[in-house]
């Protein structure tokens, strides 16, 4: 079956992943181990034995506890880099990493290292392996609009060094439009806007995600089936969701692969993309994502290309460099 290798061979963006949900437990106890920070699990079976989730929180209380471990900008670098290899590994050409100032900034390390470091990887990936990386920064739901508003502040100096804005961390009771004014703030300065909603929040969560705080695309999105108005706007506008299969899988989204509704939202025609949202803790990086979706879902060739298609046409890279790969 040729099927595998043309969905690893094939070039595609991956637009869904945040970069603190790449770190593997085995980098979490290296670096633990360089930084004396004590872990509240005895090794790295004890840690990944943990990764079994029921929901978002369940998953989110465990990865902000792992990315207690970076502190220095090698920290940030070396977590980046090994996500990095591992998309020139899947036929990534292009990547949209999402990252979590907040998480870090909380514990007393400067936005500077972050954003300095994460860079660096970036850099060097376009260098030394012809993939294309960006950075998104996220704010965090759960923390306040204020919050929200002084890390753009601390950003501001690193402007260039980002392409847009995100929203993420655990979505039921806190919707959009608790981030409106930071988010019109963004859109003044430029940035690119996307938010998470309707992964375990309901399908009125990505209408104001869309109508409120003027999203390009959407992450996650799946419960959008919910409001077939709302899917008939999505594909009238092609609006692009960041669709994260096995992801939904472990926290509980869906039941099982077989149910997924990936195969049901392309066939609605809407513009969907597959992603891995936090690989380490997931099952898998892109490929994986790619393997279990169609062999859960029966899909082929065709939906390959339209997958692989959807995900560069998706991408906040310009009109010249899309045209080159599409
Ligand atoms: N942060 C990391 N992964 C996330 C997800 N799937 N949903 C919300 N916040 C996240
Ligand atoms: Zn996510």
């Amino acid at each position: 079956d040729a099927l595998p290798a043309l969905l690893k061979a094939m070039p595609k963006a991956e637009l869904h992943m945040h970069i603190e949900g790449s770190l593997e437990p085995e980098l979490i106890f290296a670096l633990a181990q360089r930084n004396g920070v004590q872990l509240s699990y005895p090794s790295v079976e004890a840690l990944r034995a943990a990764y079994a989730f029921t929901d978002l929180q369940s998953f989110l209380d465990i990865y902000y506890a792992g990315a207690s471990v970076l502190l220095k900008e090698a920290d940030f670098f070396d977590m980046a880099w090994a996500y990095l290899l591992k998309a020139k590994e899947d036929g990534i050409v292009h990547t949209e990493l999402f990252f979590d100032p907040q998480t870090h900034t909380e514990r007393g390390v400067p936005f500077e290292v972050v954003i300095k470091g994460l860079t660096r990887a970036c850099e060097q990936a376009r260098t030394e392996l012809g993939v294309s990386a960006s950075l998104i920064m996220c704010f965090l739901r759960h923390l306040s609009e204020e919050d929200a508003l002084k890390t753009l502040e601390e950003a501001l100096p690193y402007r260039d060094l980002f392409i847009g804005v995100g929203l993420d961390s655990s979505e039921r009771g806190h919707p959009p439009e608790k981030f409106a004014r930071v988010f019109a703030r963004c859109r003044e300065l430029g940035l690119h806007l996307v938010a998470h909603a309707g992964e375990e929040g309901p399908a009125q969560y990505i209408i104001n995600a869309l109508d409120i705080l003027h999203v390009e695309r959407i992450d996650h999105g799946v419960r959008c089936v919910e409001d077939p108005a709302l899917v008939k706007r999505l594909a009238e506008h092609g609006t692009a969701l960041t669709v994260c299969p096995l992801s939904n899988i472990k926290l509980c989204v869906f039941d099982k692969m077989e149910q997924h509704n990936l195969k049901t939202l392309l066939d609605q025609g809407l513009k969907v993309t597959i992603n891995s949202d936090d690989p380490a803790y997931f099952g898998g990086y892109l490929h994986a994502n790619f393997l279990a979706t169609f062999e859960g879902l029966d899909l082929d060739a065709g939906h390959a290309y339209t997958l692989a298609r959807n995900s560069l046409e998706a991408s906040f890279v310009s009109d010249e460099v899309k045209a080159g790969w599409i």
